[in-house]
């Protein structure tokens, strides 16, 4: 490349290089002195002369994460053609409309893209309305979860260290503003009534959003994407609710994040072992019971047990709670041989003929592929109920 050099006057330029060498050392060391002593200098957690957020650069995270959400990235266009989302590129559309030319005429009438108005009315075919009630109840529950993980994730981008880690959360803001709007079209287009946050839920994701600091990757990440993970495996192999699939990889990223965060960053014996922080991260879990137990007639509408349901989600939100160190003011085998021995004796007050089971050993998520991710992430689940038990 051959530049056109044009004339500078070199005093000018010497005199304004000084001007900023000294107004840099003034601010660096003002900044500097503050930060000593306790005093908040720099805003930003970045290291410029490394050229690196402050705790280095954390490739692995990066890979992990941002660049496998970046390979596994959606689009609603074509996930969910039914929808108003138009995000596919000129090339994605092409690709499209050449896999459809491609196809047999089987094939392509199954793939064919629905409108808003066919996906109703596939909707309207393949459900009553009371269990079209119940999938808007338990769907919605998500949705407003979804909300609030968008909120949680764009304030960890703060909380993190290295450009790894900040890297990885950014992609999960992407990802959560995207399941607010798609899941929101998706409960919408069942045209019944959506209900607000019950007590429970509003409890539970206020208190995510108002935790200290990486305790909010316990209650976002750990719990209350546990709970979204588990109801996508249970719902995502149902007709018009395909798209929850690629929502129940994107949740089994998000709650892998933790522990791979935490590996790099580990939290201190203070932070696992102080009574406050374990009492505070218990109370913070506890609207989940009750909101799971709220679910009760809608899953049941659905062929599955709540209880069913709730220790598949105990063994698997534990088991990440442990890995990552986060500890509650019992360990993990107490709080499910504890759960287990309440929601038995639930059963026996409410159930008539009910026989003692394990339900911390059941496992709710259907679907080959929904299975093979949960276990990337937990293990088999007998493996993991033993550990536990
Ligand atoms: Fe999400
Ligand atoms: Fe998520």
């Amino acid at each position: 490349m051959k530049f056109t050099k044009l004339p500078v006057n070199q005093r000018a330029t010497d005199l304004n290089r000084k001007v900023e060498a000294i107004t840099n050392g003034v601010i660096r060391a003002y900044d500097g002195a503050k930060a000593r002593i306790g005093l908040r200098g720099r805003r930003a957690d970045y290291d410029d002369h490394a050229y690196e957020f402050v705790g280095g650069a954390k490739d692995s995270l990066r890979r992990r994460h941002y660049d496998k959400s970046l390979r596994l990235l959606w689009k609603a266009e074509q996930a969910a053609p039914w929808s108003s989302f138009r995000d596919a590129t000129d090339g994605e559309r092409a690709l499209m409309g050449m896999a459809e030319r491609g196809m047999t005429d089987a094939e392509r009438a199954a793939r064919v893209r629905v409108s808003s108005a066919e996906f109703r009315e596939l909707l309207d075919r393949e459900y009553t309305l009371t269990e079209k009630k119940a999938i808007v109840a338990i769907l919605s529950a998500i949705g407003h979860g979804e909300a609030y993980a968008w909120l949680v994730s764009a304030s960890m981008i703060d909380e993190v260290k290295s450009t790894g880690a900040r890297a990885a959360v950014t992609m999960q803001v992407l990802e959560e503003a995207k399941h607010f709007v798609v899941l929101r079209e998706l409960v919408q287009a069942f045209g019944v009534e959506v209900p607000r946050q019950s007590a429970w839920e509003y409890l539970l994701l206020e208190g995510c959003l108002k935790a200290r600091g990486l305790d909010r990757f316990f209650g976002m990440n750990v719990l209350v994407e546990t709970i979204a993970l588990s109801i996508f495996g249970l719902l995502s192999d149902k007709p018009g609710l395909e798209v929850l699939r690629l929502f129940h990889l994107d949740e089994s990223r998000h709650t892998a994040l933790p522990d791979n965060y935490l590996r790099e960053f580990p939290l201190t014996d203070w932070q696992r072992k102080d009574p406050r922080a374990r009492l505070r991260r218990f109370l913070m879990a506890l609207p989940a019971l009750p909101l799971v137990l709220h679910l009760e007639p809608e899953l049941a509408e659905l062929g599955t047990d709540v209880f069913e349901f709730g220790g598949s989600v105990m063994r698997k939100a534990v088991h990440l709670a442990e890995r990552g160190g986060f500890t509650l003011v019992i360990s993990g085998k107490q709080m499910l041989a504890l759960f287990n021995a309440a929601f038995n004796a639930y059963c026996s007050l409410t159930r008539e003929g009910h026989v003692w089971r394990d339900y911390m050993a059941s496992d709710t998520t259907h679907g080959e592929a929904e299975a093979a991710v949960e276990r990337e992430i937990f293990g088999p689940p007998t493996a993991v109920a033993q550990h536990a038990a």
